[in-house]
């Protein structure tokens, strides 16, 4: 068979797949480590590891050989009756994040609604509040998700419009601001704030220092659940396990998903203590492929690796390094650099007609993969494995991408 080009693999998506994702021009067949290649084997750096869900690097082999292992042996039980390898991975994973319970699912959208239908259940059964009264607080361009509830809190018209009508109960509030938050946390009637720890899809958005500790105490001031969607944030992207560590901020919902498998295979849940997972009894929650052997075993060995080869503290080191050098490039397109660990991003000031989007197309050509959030902002989101000499070979390519606008 002749083989395919580009446009004919993307031609092909377009015509048979939803057009639901606008994705750069480029065909992926290979990954390992920081490296992707494409169908024509010119080999790039991926700078966005999957929305942060291949921290570990893609194809780190002590997760795919977890996976093969376990596929041989039992794929999906469901939940009717125990496995082998759920009670393990419970009594791993909560004990890694200093829990009593785990619950798991799939997708992180699935672990955030698992963390709302807590939070309400807790409201009723624990604080008393009445029947379907329940409020949770979000912020203002928060990203939990794509189910109807979930963008019932999204204030980006992209994300909600031409989707309702909406899930009522959710109360929004602007990010960074104890007071406006102080205000809502007032009425008894809320239950729960969900919160990312820093805003990943709304363009690495850092709260002021203090914001969430503070946050967290007034919580638990008002008798309300402090939720940390830590889905892009966690497992060591930030430079700490969980971006709440960076203050001290134990969170009485965590909510994980992405990295939690390092890209190998869907895995999320959420983690609590007895006093809220409990509120969940049997019947009331849960998910055919939730909790199946594959994605136990998967789980495990990219926690794993995430302790054993110490990716916070490479994080947190080549952060600093990373936004020192983006920080330096001179270019009449770069407004503002900033973030935490290896989760940064850069906002573009528009140059005549070439947007955040050109830019992201020359580095591809120079060899480097990232892409645009919101028209105007890039990520920079490396697998964590990244070393110091790959990243600043990286880096030369990111200088002479900019370099090309002048
Ligand atoms: C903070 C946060 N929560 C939830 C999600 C949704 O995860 P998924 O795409 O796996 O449903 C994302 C995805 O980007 C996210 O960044």
């Amino acid at each position: 068979m002749e083989k395919m080009t580009a446009q004919q693999y993307m031609d092909r998506e377009s015509k048979y797949g939803a057009h639901n994702y606008h994705p750069l021009p480029v065909v992926l067949e290979k990954g390992e480590g920081v490296f992707v290649w494409d169908i024509e084997g010119k080999k790039y750096f991926d700078f966005l590891s999957a929305y942060s869900a291949v921290n570990q690097g893609h194809c780190h082999p002590k997760i795919v050989n977890a996976m093969i292992e376990q596929a041989k042996k039992l794929t999906l039980t469901s939940r009717a009756f125990y496995n082998s390898s759920l009670g393990e991975f419970e009594e791993y994973i909560t004990k890694y994040f200093g829990y009593d319970k785990v619950l798991p699912m799939n997708t992180g959208a699935e672990a955030d609604e698992t963390a709302l239908k807590l939070c309400r259940k807790w409201g009723y059964m624990k604080k008393g509040i009445p029947t379907n009264e329940a409020k949770i607080i979000c912020c203002n361009e928060n990203f939990h998700g794509r189910t109807i509830s979930i963008i019932s809190m999204s204030t980006d018209p992209d994300a909600y419009e031409g989707f309702g009508p909406y899930t009522p109960g959710f109360v929004k509030v602007p990010y960074n601001d104890l007071e406006a938050l102080e205000n809502e946390l007032k009425d008894p009637n809320v239950a729960g704030f969900i919160v990312e720890p820093i805003q990943g899809e709304a363009g690495v958005f850092v709260p002021d220092s203090g914001y969430l500790k503070k946050a967290s105490d007034l919580c638990k001031k008002y008798n309300v659940l402090f939720i940390a969607d830590e889905v892009q944030t966690g497992i060591a992207r930030t430079g700490k396990l969980l971006a709440c560590d960076h203050e001290g901020v134990r969170p009485d919902i965590v909510i994980l998903g992405k990295a939690i498998s390092g890209g190998v295979f869907p895995v999320s849940c959420v983690l609590a203590d007895d006093d809220v997972m409990l509120c969940i009894k049997p019947g009331e929650h849960g998910s055919t492929y939730g909790g199946n052997p594959i994605a136990a075993k998967v789980a495990m060995a990219a926690l794993d690796v995430i302790k054993n080869e110490k990716l916070a503290e490479n994080a947190e080191r080549l952060g600093e390094i990373f936004r020192q050098e983006l920080s330096s490039i001179v270019s009449d397109m770069i407004e503002l650099v900033r973030g935490k660990g290896l989760l940064n991003a850069v906002v573009i000031k528009p140059k005549g007609d070439k947007t955040a989007w050109d830019v992201c197309v020359v580095m591809k050509e120079n060899g480097v993969l990232a892409k645009p959030t919101h028209g105007h902002i890039i990520r920079f989101a490396p697998p964590l494995t990244i070393t110091e000499n790959e990243l600043r070979e990286a880096m030369e390519k990111i200088k002479k991408t900019f370099k090309q606008f002048e």
